[in-house]
């Protein structure tokens, strides 16, 4: 235990730094310029990472966390904060990372989506716990017994399991027509309804997990790149199509790769006017042939990396629209497109996650004039 630690500015991944005898400690739960006691809870040789626990002096955007187990739970890191200050944080965090890695002067703003901050969550993973169900503690395999009343940022109908529901660990997926529990490696398909149609996803497979995201994305994707009739297009990273529909609706033809084959076979299902490739981008798109207008790159958090960047930026598209949940990973390829002749045009931010340390950006890159 540490105490009369000052906690400093926020940083990536629902961290504030702090300094303790000449030591940088990581520390969750607190807020900048707050007094507080921490709990180490890991040393690596130049920082530590630490909880903290009791707060002397406390900051004027802390509120009483809404669910009970919010300090012990991984998956909220903000909820001590009030909800508008939750967004100003995030905005510093994109605003750092652009600044660092990619030498971007940002001044735009996290964009609030309603539900929020509590009910939004239609995706959830709960682990059996004593006599119940739980949550992951972070960064740890210990689970947290859900309190009454279930998960907060749960949407109603996902905010507990039944006690009932066999299995170790459970998916949720609240779908269109309503909550689905499914083991991990269940080949349930559900349904989904966004930009106005149904979408066929596997249950314990990827699709955007606040309700609004879908149609937020997708209205930021299309209006940064202006799709035209017949123009050729990119949907890398594709999931289950979610972009390809929207690009194909605008009239463009569009050219979806996904890693995951069962995706790909939903995506073929879902948006029948679009041709889809099943493999790893970094392969696939070497063998995809013809001219190419426009492209959505929306990587896992690890970005999509030089390579691919490099590869996507050889065929010269006149607009690439990049949807990323990582800002420091989207800034590194950022600058690795400068460095290729493409300027950031835009980018903005929405707050899809509430409660947590998450969000989604959304950057448009031209070609340099
Ligand atoms: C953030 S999700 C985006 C999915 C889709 N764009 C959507 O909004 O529904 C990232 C997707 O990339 C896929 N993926 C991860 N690594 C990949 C790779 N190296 N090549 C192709 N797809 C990959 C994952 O299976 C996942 O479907």
């Amino acid at each position: 235990m540490l105490s009369g630690v000052r906690i400093g500015p926020v940083a990536a991944g629902g961290h504030w730094v702090a300094r303790h005898e000449g030591r940088v400690v990581f520390v969750r739960h607190g807020l900048e310029g707050e007094l507080a006691e921490v709990r180490v809870t890991a040393v690596a040789a130049r920082h530590a990472f630490a909880d903290a626990v009791a707060i002397t002096e406390p900051a004027e955007h802390r509120v009483v966390p809404p669910c009970p187990v919010a300090a012990a739970c991984g998956g909220c890191d903000f909820q001590h904060v009030e909800a508008g200050h939750q967004r100003e944080l995030k905005r510093q965090v994109v605003a750092e990372q652009l600044r660092r890695f990619a030498g971007l002067d940002w001044d735009g703003s996290v964009e609030e989506v309603l539900p929020a901050p509590l009910g939004w969550r239609r995706r959830m993973r709960y682990q059996r716990a004593d006599g119940g169900w739980g949550l992951r503690a972070k960064a740890s395999h210990a689970v947290v017994p859900l309190p009454d009343g279930g998960c907060r940022i749960a949407t109603p109908g996902l905010a507990a399991p039944d006690s009932v529901l066999p299995g170790d660990t459970l998916i949720g997926a609240d779908a269109a027509d309503g909550p689905v529990w499914v083991e991990p490696g269940s080949d349930a398909v559900v349904a989904e309804r966004a930009l106005g149609r149904a979408w066929q996803v596997r249950a314990d497979g990827f699709w955007q997990v606040h309700p609004r995201a879908p149609e937020v994305l997708a209205d930021a994707v299309l209006a940064g790149l202006s799709p035209r009739a017949g123009e050729r297009a990119l949907d890398l990273y594709c999931g289950v199509g979610l972009f390809a529909g929207a690009l194909t609706g605008a009239g463009a033809q569009v050219t979806g790769i996904e890693g995951g084959r069962t995706a790909v076979d939903l995506a073929r299902r879902n948006v029948p006017q679009a041709r889809f490739h099943a493999g790893s981008v970094d392969r696939v798109l070497r063998r995809v042939r013809g001219r190419v207008d426009l492209v959505v790159l929306d990587p896992p958090r690890a970005g999509a990396g030089r390579a691919v960047i490099a590869e996507v930026l050889r065929r010269r598209p006149r607009a690439v629209a990049y949807v990323s949940c990582d800002p420091a990973t989207l800034a590194r390829d950022l600058a690795t497109a400068s460095a290729l002749g493409y300027r950031t045009d835009s980018v903005r931010a929405f707050d899809l996650f509430p409660m947590t340390a998450h969000l989604e950006c959304v950057a448009i890159l031209r070609p340099d004039a």
